[in-house]
């Protein structure tokens, strides 16, 4: 049953509900599942994609500085969303703020919540300072009262917590659930207090993916013999997107005209990995370009297939099935309600 409901919205068409926009904007924060190209404009020792063939199915086979083939989840969003185009790059500026008015893409690859184990990339915390120069200028443009409600009636985006896990993972004796509970708990924390910063902002609609099954990456089933995942790190990826479902709960509770989606990934996922040909991939476990995933590199030719890009990130086929199951998925996978009930409240 649920699985048939699965394939009915995997091969549905992502189209705009009308030609008129019916969010004002979408502000994106997080990580490389979310960055649009922000890092190519970061230093030398922060992660990149902005090579092939990185982007070799993205429309002229264009390396943006997506961490993936084509398009990443918020793109997708974006055009059902009825925005013209997905937000572009903060730090891709170059036509004042003008280009800022229908929303902005601020996430950064290998970033987090918290410092994560990469330097000289741009952390939630920055992020949301970037946001609130982009506000400034929106009010300059189209004064205060456009500025208010636009920001109240947008949506705010959030893809990340994975880099703060594989920190947390190193440090973490996987026998102590005591100190587990303990770490969880402060990226949770911080989490609450960068939502709430935004909320008093003036922010009021929410979409946060949680985080998926983070011990099946190439490069971590390295680790395990026969390639399998890293149930530990699946875990403590469990634990985390747990612990954010419950902080969203709570937030929505507390604050008055908090409203949110949560995008479930890990539950999206459990049946993709359980039953990978029901959902149209034959390769769970090698990635479609090895690394280092350059013009040198061999890479597949049935992307469809496969459900890893590189050694640490998903197809395109991957993020659009996340996209479609938040934006129109049951409950269980986008609660309390998905995109398209969100964005009609
Ligand atoms: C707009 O709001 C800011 C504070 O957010 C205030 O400093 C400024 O004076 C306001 N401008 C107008 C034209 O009301
Ligand atoms: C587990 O972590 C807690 C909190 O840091 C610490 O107090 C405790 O000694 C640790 N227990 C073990 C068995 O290492
Ligand atoms: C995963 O976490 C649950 C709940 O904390 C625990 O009962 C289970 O043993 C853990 N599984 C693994 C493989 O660590
Ligand atoms: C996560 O939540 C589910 C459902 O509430 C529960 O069964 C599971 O034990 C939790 N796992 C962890 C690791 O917190
Ligand atoms: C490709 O391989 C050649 C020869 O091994 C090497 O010189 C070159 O730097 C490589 N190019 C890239 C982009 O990795």
């Amino acid at each position: 049953m649920a699985s048939l409901l699965f394939l009915f919205l995997l091969s549905y068409v992502i189209n705009p509900l009308s030609v008129e926009a019916i969010i004002p904007s979408l502000y994106v924060f997080g990580d490389s599942t979310a960055d649009v190209g922000n890092n190519n404009y970061l230093s030398d020792k922060a992660p990149k994609a902005n090579f092939p063939y990185y982007g070799i199915d993205f429309p002229g086979r264009t390396a943006t500085g997506r961490f993936t083939n084509g398009f990443v989840s918020v793109d997708y969003i974006a055009r059902f969303v009825g925005l013209p185009r997905s937000p572009p790059a903060f730090l891709s500026n170059t036509n004042g703020g003008l280009k800022w008015l229908r929303g902005v893409n601020f996430a950064s690859a290998g970033s987090g919540i918290s410092k994560t184990l990469w330097i000289d990339v741009i952390d939630i915390d920055e992020q949301i300072k970037n946001f609130k120069l982009v506000a400034a200028d929106h009010r300059t443009r189209v004064g205060n009262r456009t500025t208010d409600r636009t920001i109240s009636k947008s949506l705010f985006c959030f893809s990340t917590g994975s880099n703060d896990l594989f920190a947390l993972f190193q440090s973490l004796d996987p026998t102590n659930k005591t100190l587990e509970n303990q770490m969880i708990e402060s990226i949770t924390n911080k989490f609450q207090d960068q939502l709430t910063m935004l909320y008093s902002l003036g922010a009021r609609r929410f979409v946060v993916f949680g985080t998926g099954f983070l011990g099946c990456i190439p490069e971590i089933r390295k680790l395990v013999p026969g390639n399998n995942c890293l149930e530990d790190l699946n875990n403590l990826s469990l634990h985390f997107k747990n612990a954010t479902k419950s902080l969203l709960q709570s937030l929505s509770s507390n604050l008055p005209g908090f409203k949110y989606t949560f995008g479930d990934v890990y539950e999206m996922l459990v049946p993709v990995f359980a039953n990978p040909l029901q959902y149209g991939f034959r390769e769970m476990k090698a990635p479609c370009c090895p690394p280092p995933c350059t013009l040198n590199s061999t890479y597949c030719r049935n992307r469809q297939e496969y459900y890893n890009w590189d050694s640490f990130h998903p197809t395109e086929a991957v993020y659009r099935m996340v996209a479609k199951l938040t934006l129109f998925g049951p409950p269980r996978v986008a609660n309390p309600i998905n995109i398209l009930g969100l964005v009609n409240t």
